[in-house]
C-alpha cells in the first residue's frame, strides 16, 4: 500500500511527509519538481531557515527518527507521462496534494506568470483525478490543499463548504468556491469544482480541504533535528503576513501593515494543519470518506494589525523594540472587512486547537532569531517591486 503525498519538497508538504511516515507502515512516495526554491531564487530571497537537499532530508528522517519507509521521485505533475507513470508504479490509496504555485502576490505579477500558476496547478490536479480514473484507481481518497481564499470575502459567514441560495422563493444547497481575489486562488476554485466534478463523475472521495494562512516553523517531528526543518520564507511574495512579521521584527525592522489592517484572515498553525492532514490520511480505509467532503483548515481569524500587535508584544519578551507602520495597500481589498468562518468540522478532525497564535509567535521568534543573519542581508525583500517580469 502507498501513500503519495505531492509537493512533498514544499512547507506544507515536507512536515505532512514525515509525519505520516512516521505513523504507518504504508510506503510513502513524495513528488515534488523542486519549483518553490527556484521561485524563491527569482526573488532574489532565500529560506530563512536552512532547508537541505532531499536525500539529506530523506537521511535524516531515517537516523533520528527511524523513518524507512519514505522515498522520493523528482518530476513535473503537468507532465502528464509523469503522472501517469506515478500513479501506475505505486497504485497509491491516497493522495495528498499540495503541490501548487501557493503565492497570490506572485501570481499576480504579470500574465505570464498568472498564466504559469494557473496552468501549474490546474494542469497538475487534473492530470491526477483523470490519472486516478484511468488507473482504475477510483477508490483513492484524494485530499488536497486548496484554500479558504476560494470564498473571498463575503458580507455573511462563511459555511465550511456550500451555501444555500435562495432565488424566486426556491432554495438548494450550492458549491461555494467561488469569490477568490486573485489568479493563484482563483486555481484552488477551479480545482474544487474539479474535485467536485471527478467525485461525481468517477465517484473518487474526496477531501476538499480549504488551508488557512499557515504559521509556524516546527512539528512534533521536525523539531527533533535541525536538518529534518521545513522552510521558512518572509519576502514579499513568498511570505505569508505572519512570517513576514516576524522577520521584521527580529530585522529591526518596522512591520509594514498595508492600510488599515482591520480585516480578518483566517489562521492555522503549522502542527494543526500537519495532524488533520496526517489523520485524514492515515485513518484507515474505514474511516475513509465515500463522499466529497470540504473542511475549513482554520482555527480562528483574526485582523492583520492584531497579528502586528502581538507579534510586537512578544518581541518585547526577546529584547526586541518593534514598530507597527501603515503603508499604502498595494492590493484591492476591504480593510475592515470582519471575516466570520466556520470550522467545526475540522476541529473535529484534529480534536481542537493544539497553539495559540500567540504560542506560535514565541516559538517563529525564538527559531528565527538563530538565523537573524539571513534575514536582516535579505530585509529589502520585505516590501513589494523586486519582480519585474523580465528576469526570465
Ligand atoms: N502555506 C500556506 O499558508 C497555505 C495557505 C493556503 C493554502 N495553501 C496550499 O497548501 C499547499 C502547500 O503550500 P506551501 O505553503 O507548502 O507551498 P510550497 O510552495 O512550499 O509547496 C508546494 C510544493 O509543490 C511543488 N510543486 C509546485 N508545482 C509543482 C509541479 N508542477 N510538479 C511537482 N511539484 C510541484 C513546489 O516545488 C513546492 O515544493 C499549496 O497547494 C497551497 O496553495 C498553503
Amino acid at each position: 500500500m502507498s501513500i503519495l503525498i505531492t509537493g512533498g519538497d514544499g512547507y506544507l508538504g515536507w512536515p505532512t511527509a514525515v509525519r505520516i511516515a512516521a505513523r504507518t507502515d504504508d510506503r510513502v512516495v513524495l513528488v515534488d519538481n523542486f519549483a518553490r526554491r527556484d521561485w524563491v531564487e527569482t526573488t532574489g530571497s532565500t529560506s530563512a531557515i536552512p532547508v537541505l537537499d532531499m536525500e539529506a532530508r530523506l537521511d535524516a528522517a531515517r537516523d533520528r527518527l527511524g523513518i524507512q519507509n519514505m522515498s522520493f521521485v523528482q518530476g513535473d505533475l503537468t507532465d502528464d507521462a509523469f503522472v501517469d507513470e506515478i500513479l501506475e508504479v505505486h497504485e497509491p490509496e491516497t493522495v495528498v496534494h499540495t503541490a501548487a504555485q501557493p503565492s497570490a502576490p506572485y501570481s499576480q505579477i504579470n500574465g505570464e506568470r498568472a498564466n504559469y500558476t494557473q496552468h501549474n496547478n490546474l494542469q497538475s490536479t487534473r492530470n491526477l483525478l483523470w490519472g486516478l480514473s484511468e488507473h482504475d484507481l477510483t477508490d483513492t481518497h484524494f485530499i488536497e490543499t486548496t484554500t479558504t481564499g476560494v470564498y473571498g470575502a463575503p458580507e455573511f459567514p462563511i459555511p465550511e463548504g456550500g451555501a444555500t441560495m435562495e432565488n424566486q422563493g426556491e432554495r438548494d444547497d450550492v458549491p461555494f468556491p467561488a469569490m477568490a481575489g486573485s489568479w493563484y486562488h482563483l486555481t484552488k476554485s477551479h480545482d474544487a469544482a474539479n474535485m467536485r466534478l471527478a467525485h461525481k463523475q468517477f465517484d473518487i472521495p474526496v477531501s476538499d480541504v480549504r488551508t488557512a494562512i499557515t504559521y509556524g516553523i516546527e512539528t512534533e517531528e521536525t523539531a527533533v533535528d535541525s536538518r529534518l526543518a521545513t522552510r521558512f520564507d518572509f519576502d514579499y511574495y513568498f511570505g505569508v503576513v505572519a512570517h513576514r512579521f516576524c522577520a521584521q521584527a527580529v530585522a529591526g525592522y518596522p512591520m509594514t501593515v498595508y492600510g488599515r489592517g482591520e480585516q480578518r484572515k483566517p489562521f492555522i498553525a503549522l502542527e494543526d494543519a500537519v495532524e488533520g492532514l496526517a489523520r485524514l490520511a492515515t485513518d484507515g480505509p474505514d474511516a475513509r470518506p465515500d463522499d466529497h467532503v470540504v473542511y475549513n483548515q482554520v482555527t480562528r481569524a483574526i485582523s492583520i494589525v492584531e497579528i502586528a500587535e502581538t507579534i510586537a508584544d512578544v518581541s518585547e519578551e526577546f529584547g526586541l523594540d518593534v514598530e507597527v507602520e501603515h503603508f499604502e495597500n498595494p492590493r484591492e481589498e476591504d480593510e475592515t472587512h470582519k471575516m466570520e468562518i466556520e470550522h467545526d468540522r475540522y476541529d473535529e478532525l484534529i480534536d481542537g486547537q493544539s497553539t495559540t497564535f500567540e504560542e506560535g509567535v514565541r516559538e517563529i521568534l525564538s527559531i528565527l532569531l538563530e538565523y537573524e543573519d539571513v534575514v536582516t542581508a535579505h530585509e529589502d525583500r520585505f516590501l513589494p517591486g523586486v519582480l519585474t517580469g523580465d528576469e526570465d
